[in-house]
């Protein structure tokens, strides 16, 4: 067995712990205007997980996504950094119907602290997705650009 195989198992368990943890945070999710629940789960490079849920509001446009309530979140606990591509991998889930591809302004936040090697799984009811930020938003607006 190669150590290359034994990498990518390893990352199949930490991303089957990251869909899990956004799972359960979906469950906490406050949607009480559009009724679609959103759950994040992301793990930095050191190892940590931190979630996310949609939080809506009455003034609706003052809600906001599953995706950058857990960026901000680990901004605000010190885990993340744009200049040490700290963010490895986020779940994204909802358990209704449509697939919760993540927004263009997630996309764009997520890349704040991500690089285009970021893991995205996108599960929900058409199944569980893997994919990179890279390919979601190619060509992206970066503090290293400037
Ligand atoms: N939503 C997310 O939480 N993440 C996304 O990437 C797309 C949309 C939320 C925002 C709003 O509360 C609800 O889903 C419907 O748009």
């Amino acid at each position: 067995m190669t150590g290359k195989r034994d990498t990518r198992r390893m990352d199949a368990s930490k991303n089957e712990e990251l869909v899990r943890a956004a799972r359960d945070a979906a469950a906490r999710a406050y949607a009480p205007y559009s009724g679609y629940r959103v759950g994040a789960a992301l793990r930095t490079s050191t190892g940590e997980i931190v979630v996310g849920t949609n939080v809506e509001n009455a003034s609706y446009g003052l809600s906001n996504c599953a995706e950058r309530t857990a960026v901000f979140a680990a901004r605000a606990h010190g885990l993340v950094d744009p200049r040490r591509a700290a963010l490895a991998a986020v779940a994204i889930h909802s358990p209704q119907p449509r697939m919760p591809w993540p927004c263009g302004a997630c996309r764009q936040v997520l890349s704040e602290f991500g690089d285009g090697e970021t893991v995205v799984i996108v599960d929900g009811a058409e199944g569980t997705v893997t994919t990179t930020l890279g390919e979601l938003l190619p060509h992206a607006f970066r503090l290293e650009d400037e």
